[in-house]
């Protein structure tokens, strides 16, 4: 007599197991849209539809597919440091779409110079709120210059970004940085469901580096950036997938350039 109803029980529980897998899915980003440009370079559009870049290397990234070079909406963009590969395109954009800048103020004194109009300079540890969008400057373990012909300009220090979007996703920009201890408070203070990383080793850490990195900030999901750009970023998806192994709680989105996550 008990046996049907133990059935029925069984496949309630099969079925709301099968269920999960797409619902799981579709909570990736809930709703944020997510688009991968090559190396360091996203573009975010929020539930409301707000178009927010971070590092915008577009037009000489050799990765930027043709037809996401060229940037017709922008409401923010968040610039990490100021190496060309992550400055970018940061001026033309946000001459053509009245974007604001979001950067280091060194950076910023240095893009107003440039001819930028809508400059927010902000500093480690702060957070500026637009559009409903909490961004906090976070640190990174790295340098930040401009190079013009044979000088050199300082443009403050390199940083990352947590960005907590209206509907709470959260998730976390590495920048260009080094492994370091505090990415521990990052990751226990905003927890970043997804946190975006750099393994190309050089200029950041490397596979080995970037998974000790993940284990560190516990997010669900991380997404492996800033390699393969250039010969000399050797790090690859393959190795940190290896090194990826030891922290079963975070799965590794290689998200492929151009590919538009939610
Ligand atoms: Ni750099
Ligand atoms: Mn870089």
């Amino acid at each position: 007599m008990r046996k049907p109803i133990l059935f029925i029980l069984f496949l309630i529980l099969f079925f709301s197991f099968l269920l999960s897998f797409p619902l799981q899915a579709a909570e990736i980003g809930k709703e944020v849209k997510i688009t991968y440009l090559g190396h360091a370079a996203f573009r975010f559009i929020s539930p409301k539809g707000v178009v927010l870049y971070i590092d915008p290397f577009l037009m000489g990234n050799p990765k930027t597919p043709p037809e996401l070079k060229s940037v017709e909406k922008a409401d923010l963009i968040l610039v990490t440091h100021g190496h060309g590969d992550h400055l970018g395109d940061t001026l033309t954009i946000a001459e053509k779409t009245n974007a604001k800048i979001v950067a280091m103020p060194e950076l910023g004194r240095y893009l107003t110079r440039k001819g930028a109009k809508q400059v927010i300079g902000m500093n480690k540890g702060g957070t500026y709120t637009s559009h409903g969008i909490a961004i906090t400057m976070v640190h990174a373990l790295h340098s930040s210059s401009v190079t013009e012909g044979d000088q050199v300009i300082y443009t403050g220090e390199p940083a990352g970004f947590v960005l907590r979007f209206e509907n709470g996703f959260t998730l976390y920009h590495a920048g260009d940085t080094g492994l370091f201890g505090d990415m521990k408070i990052i990751g226990e203070l905003y927890q970043p469901e997804v946190s975006i990383l750099p393994i190309g080793s050089h200029f950041t850490m490397d596979p080995r580096e970037a998974a000790y990195a993940a284990k560190l900030l516990g997010s669900k999901y991380v997404i492996p950036i800033h390699y393969g750009t250039f010969p000399v970023l050797t790090g690859t998806v393959e190795d940190f997938q290896k090194w990826m192994k030891a922290i079963p709680q975070t799965k590794v989105l290689a998200v492929k350039v151009g590919e538009t996550i939610q």
